[in-house]
């Protein structure tokens, strides 16, 4: 149907707007013309129009911040939450099957350590449900092939954001999950420099949401999140211990794992959640990351691509306690079995319930020009090297994990160095990828 010039006249200067509301406008147009009998009743039904026009925008734009972050936002529609059949797929996929096992709903599943984590429990025979938003910070079709494989084994995974509370609320109604693996967040250090929003997003407001739902959840889960390594910043007292600084962050990936320990201890003190943050050093493995430097060299090296090795301010190599993702899942599994119970219901804090910080590393650092020699071994190809020194983007010099407190208090034995490790990354990585074409040939 052509507008009407009516229309027109009416919104002459804002044709973004009209686009949107112009079908809402033109079926009010019979009774605009059957009531327009005077300049009174014509002025009254403008100040209608307008007044109409201001609601709406201002719920847009309340609506919008849900996911204006992202880089592609999920079309609201295209999230079907809700209906028998969605809730008989949450159900079945949060089925637990051995005594006494766990409900756990996993936030970024997709993600690397989330759908090794969610595998795991499943495995065991825990009831496991997923939630992800499937952003393009990296390549999203790695995403939906990790939920693939998931899918395989009967894990179901949401497509939505941690901030939207219809989503949350939704979840707890069907489950009533006893713990939380929350992984779902915006990681990377230097990407804040590009978006620092998205950090704000997923890692302060996206965080604040869930403990909300989970505060209110009756009963309430224990929850188990992912903090960083990175929150120990500029300290240099190596190695890192639990009880060290953490109040120097050299990024804003840092700064907001460190809000979120602080954010954590007031839900853990004012409703009695029980919460553990685990402080993970640099995760590697099959299923990776690729915008973590092991991944992008192996994509590199194998194509003959120059790579870019970052070097310390008086030329000394940068060094990172590589972390393999099985000894990391076994970490995060053994947390949620010790993580005691929450204490509240309906928001209300019935006693103290346990608040605890472990780090999660491997304890032998390891040069990044020793991490490229393993991969050019196991590549049998050389790389071709572009060292450059360190101007301050948010990386460590270095990282060094003590583990003896999640040795001692979660039995947690990292036994994978960074040799094995790598040589598995390689066969994942080769099995995975068409050579060549950098497109996935199998899930
Ligand atoms: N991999 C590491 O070396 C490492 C080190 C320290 C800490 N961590 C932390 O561990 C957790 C898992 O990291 P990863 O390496 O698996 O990263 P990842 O990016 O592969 O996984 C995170 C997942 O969360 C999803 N996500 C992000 N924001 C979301 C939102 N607002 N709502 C719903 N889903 C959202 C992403 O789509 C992604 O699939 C993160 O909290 C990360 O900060 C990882
Ligand atoms: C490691 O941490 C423990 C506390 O968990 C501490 O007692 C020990 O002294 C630390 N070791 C080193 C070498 O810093």
């Amino acid at each position: 149907m052509p507008p009407s010039p009516l229309e027109e006249d009416i919104f002459p200067s804002t044709p973004g707007k009209i686009k949107i509301e112009r079908t809402h406008h033109y079926t009010m147009n019979r009774s605009f013309h059957r009531c327009f009998t005077s300049t009174t009743t014509m002025f009254l039904w403008a100040l209608l129009l307008i007044a109409l026009t201001a609601s709406y925008l201002s719920i847009q734009s309340f609506v919008d911040t849900g996911t204006r972050f992202l880089h592609h936002p999920i079309p609201r529609d295209h999230v079907i939450i809700g209906g028998p059949h969605w809730e008989k797929k949450i159900r079945a996929s949060a089925q637990v099957h051995r005594v006494h096992g766990l409900s756990v709903l996993v936030t970024g599943a997709a993600g690397f350590v989330g759908s090794h984590v969610a595998l795991a429990l499943k495995k065991r025979g825990d009831g496991v449900v997923g939630l992800d938003n499937f952003n393009d910070y990296y390549d999203p079709s790695l995403k939906h092939a990790r939920r693939a494989l998931l899918d395989g084994h009967n894990i179901f995974v949401v497509e939505g954001d941690i901030n939207d509370k219809r989503i949350l609320v939704k979840l707890f109604d069907v489950v009533p999950f006893t713990h939380v693996m929350h992984l779902a967040a915006q990681a990377g250090v230097r990407y804040a420099i590009e978006n620092p929003h998205s950090y704000v997003h997923s890692n302060i407001a996206g965080l604040v949401k869930l403990l909300e739902q989970c505060k209110s959840a009756d009963p309430q889960p224990a929850v188990v999140w992912a903090s960083s390594s990175s929150v120990y910043g500029l300290n240099d007292k190596a190695p890192f211990s639990e009880s060290d600084r953490t109040d120097r962050p050299a990024s804003l990936y840092a700064a907001t794992k460190k809000a979120g320990e602080a954010i954590t201890h007031s839900y853990n003190h004012i409703y009695g959640l029980a919460i553990t943050g685990l402080r993970f050093f640099t995760v590697y493995g099959p299923w990776g990351r690729p915008d973590m430097a092991y991944f992008s060299f192996t994509q590199n090296i194998r194509k003959g691509k120059r790579i870019t090795i970052y070097r310390g301010k008086n030329g000394v190599d940068l060094a990172r306690d590589f972390t393999y993702i099985d000894d990391i899942v076994k970490g995060c599994v053994a947390a949620l079995d010790t993580s005691g119970k929450s204490t509240g219901s309906g928001g209300k804090k019935k006693g103290a319930a346990p608040y605890r910080i472990y780090n999660l590393g491997n304890t032998q650092p390891v040069t990044v020009p020793t991490m490229v020699s393993i991969l050019e071994k196991y590549l049998k190809k050389k790389a071709k090297k572009h060292v450059v020194t360190m101007l301050g983007n948010g990386d460590v010099p270095f990282t060094h994990a003590n583990i003896s407190l999640a040795r001692r208090e979660l039995g947690y034995n990292p036994t994978t160095d960074l040799p094995t490790g790598l040589r598995k990354f390689v066969k994942w990585y080769e099995s995975y990828y068409v050579e060549d074409h950098g497109k996935p040939v199998k899930y």
